[in-house]
């Protein structure tokens, strides 16, 4: 029986100050080898909308994509000896339109794609909201700092709350949002100092990327972390584990050289067939 992650054992971690791990996956094979490196929570992000759909920002990003992409995410996380904790990202205008359909579509990523909670981006102003979807029995994870769906609001991807009156309205923001009932924040793009000081008041457990030390634990995206897409401009806040990417294009500009030279297939990598049945074949189709 695999070992789950679940709600408790996470802030039993922040009880015991030990940091929480979480990456992206978006994938059924992402999913099982983040899994299997025993990080403790996925997300789901619509940051796929970047990194497998190619587009410029998350804004386009539908709940059918999320959907899809989550129930694949859950089918690899299942076959792992231990199962991160899953959380879904709530695609922009699926949730700030009207509550019952917020509450419907936070509903859908755990009722048909195998998620344990949802995330979704906004301050004070997604209290209601929050509360709303929490009541129903659904983990809400906040995100705050700089919230890439709000992005043409914020005039870019651009570091949040730098001054005293900035850094003021994301600590109220933090503290409706833990009123409301958040399990756990995402701090993303804020200064250390600021991200470190709201950790230490609030009791729900922060996760930060680009947030410094402080906060309770870390998250990166997969492609990021792995060095997938060489060419793409990565933020101060990204540490690259490997070069993944380039590691593939080499494999695969290999194997595009080995079928022009004819040295792939090799024998090892064919079926034999018994030569008398082979003579019989060619004689059968050439009468
Ligand atoms: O969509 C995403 O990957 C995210 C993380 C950057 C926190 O929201």
């Amino acid at each position: 029986m695999p070992k789950k992650i679940n709600i408790l054992s996470l802030h039993r971690k922040k009880a015991k100050n030990s940091p929480i791990s979480m990456v992206t996956a978006y994938d059924y094979s992402s999913s099982l080898l983040v899994s299997r490196a025993e990080i403790d929570m996925i997300l789901v992000g619509d940051s796929l909308g970047m990194v497998m759909l190619g587009l410029d920002g998350t804004v386009p990003v539908t709940m059918d994509e999320m959907l899809h992409h989550c129930r694949a995410v859950a089918r690899g996380a299942g076959q792992a000896p231990q199962t991160p904790f899953l959380v879904g990202d709530m695609p922009f205008l699926s949730y700030q339109v009207s509550i019952p359909e917020a509450i419907r579509n936070a509903g859908r990523f755990l009722k048909e794609s195998g998620m344990d909670a949802v995330k979704l981006e906004g301050g004070q102003e997604m209290a209601d909201t929050i509360r709303a979807i929490t009541n129903a029995g659904i983990p809400v994870m906040g995100h705050l700092g700089l919230t890439p769906q709000s992005v043409s609001k914020l005039g870019g991807y651009r570091v949040q709350g730098k001054t005293a009156t900035a850094a003021h309205q994301l600590y109220q923001d933090a503290l409706a949002l833990q009123q409301a009932g958040c399990f756990s924040l995402v701090f993303e793009a804020v200064p250390a100092p600021i991200a470190t000081a709201i950790s230490q008041r609030l009791d729900i457990f922060t996760i930060g990327i680009g947030a410094g030390a402080g906060c309770d634990g870390q998250v990166l995206v997969y492609h990021d972390l792995l060095g997938f897409l060489p060419d793409h401009h990565q933020a101060r806040f990204v540490k690259q584990y490997a070069q993944i990417g380039a590691q593939i294009e080499a494999a695969l500009t290999t194997f595009r050289q080995e079928v022009d030279d004819e040295q792939f297939p090799a024998e090892e990598h064919t079926y034999p067939m018994d030569q008398d049945e082979l003579n019989d074949f060619l004689a059968q189709i050439d009468a």
